[in-house]
């Protein structure tokens, strides 16, 4: 252990321009000495408990799902900073052409399947943001498969790379003792980043609006109908964040960090009801629609049928999940670092980026 943490200490000191300079080392040194492996960087100016990254330094990052909504948007905001580099981990070569093309953006397949090419992939990285994950299963990805067991491979190869930083992007309602598959499962993933011994960011989310984002594509087609059915009439609760805003908090959560594994919520600055933000874009579209109400008891039953038949889709599980209020009474949009987009704004910018 001794050796490797000394011999990890000199391969990041030669990387590592500010920790060149002796009295950086010799901190350095002595905090990694002291058994402080994941807390003390030459790379980090201390502020009190957290810990900010110099921002002349380059940085390296690695996403997973990359090519998710979420990874896209936020290669295209690294994009504007030219003191990062990235790693763009995706599982084909057919997402290559999904990812922005840029220098500082290197993609890579990668396998969470294999620990030991997932280490390989992260070796030199400073942090990493996991982002692949599933709300509706299919044949061939299941919560065990893409949001615990890749989350597991992902912690493990981070730390056997010596990664100093995780960034997790979680769901609103995460609970491990959740009876529903999804939100356990998510539980289960931020218990893996917490007990992996790595200083980690985990940001909970609500519906994430944006280009290429499932729910703005939901949201633009109910609004385009004459008439939209909506599960319970529409009357759930929710807290749109902006994923321009969600990528800003990723981005600043990559340059500071604290001790030990911190959960946010993070959610946009508007509550709204789903029916009446259908409502709204409609009018801005210049459309006027009319909500029907599909019960959400009978909706669950033809989903159960229907995803048993298919091996995946919308399930009960799903609806349950859509349906959900998304009530959050603090929001950390401030300790993030982010200003929030207001909802008019943020629909504005879907409506323009429509397809
Ligand atoms: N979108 C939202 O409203 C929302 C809300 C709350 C939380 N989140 C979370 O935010 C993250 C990004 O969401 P998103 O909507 O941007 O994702 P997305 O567009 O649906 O993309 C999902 C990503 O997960 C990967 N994936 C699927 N199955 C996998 C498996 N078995 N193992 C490893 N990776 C797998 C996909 O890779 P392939 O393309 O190769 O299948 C893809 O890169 C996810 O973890 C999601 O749960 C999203």
């Amino acid at each position: 252990m001794g050796t490797t943490l000394h011999r990890q200490c000199k391969r990041r000191l030669i990387k590592n321009p500010v920790a060149q300079d002796k009295r950086g080392a010799i901190v350095y040194y002595v905090l990694r000495l002291i058994d402080q492996p994941h807390a003390i960087s030459g790379m980090f100016f201390l502020d009190g408990n957290i810990i900010t990254r110099d921002s002349r330094k380059k940085m390296r990052i690695a996403i997973t799902g990359a090519n998710s909504s979420v990874g896209k948007n936020f290669l295209s905001h690294i994009s504007e900073h030219g003191n990062i580099d990235v790693v763009a981990g995706v599982r084909s070569e057919q997402a290559f052409v999904d990812l922005p093309a840029s220098p500082q953006i290197r993609p890579r397949i990668i396998n969470y399947d294999n620990v030991a090419d997932l280490t390989e992939a992260l070796d030199g990285v400073d942090c990493v943001v996991h982002l692949a994950g599933i709300l509706i299963e299919n044949k061939y990805s299941n919560y065990t498969s893409a949001n615990v067991a890749a989350t597991s491979a992902v912690a493990s190869a981070a730390r056997q790379a010596g990664v100093e930083h995780i960034v997790f992007v979680s769901v609103i309602g995460a609970d491990i003792d959740s009876p529903n598959g999804y939100f356990s499962s998510k539980g289960e993933a931020e218990k893996i980043i917490t007990e992996s011994g790595i200083s980690a960011t985990i940001i909970r989310t609500p519906i994430l609006l944006g280009p290429d984002t499932a729910g703005a594509a939901s949201l633009i087609w109910a609004a385009s109908q004459k008439k939209t059915k909506l599960l319970g009439g529409g009357n759930n609760t929710m807290r749109p964040l902006d994923v321009d805003d969600l990528s800003l908090a990723i981005l600043n959560s990559c340059k500071t960090r604290s001790e030990g594994a911190t959960v946010y919520e993070l959610v946009g600055p508007e509550s709204i009801l789903y029916c009446k933000l259908i409502k709204q874009v409609a009018s801005m579209m210049g459309k006027e629609v009319s909500i029907e109400t599909v019960p959400v008891w009978l909706a669950k039953i033809g989903a159960a049928i229907k995803s048993r038949i298919k091996g995946g889709g919308i399930s009960p599980t799903v609806i349950d999940v859509i349906t959900m209020d998304e009530i959050v009474n603090q929001n950390p949009s401030d300790v993030l670092g982010v200003t929030m987009t207001p909802l008019q704004k943020t629909l504005e910018k879907i409506l323009a980026n429509k397809k």
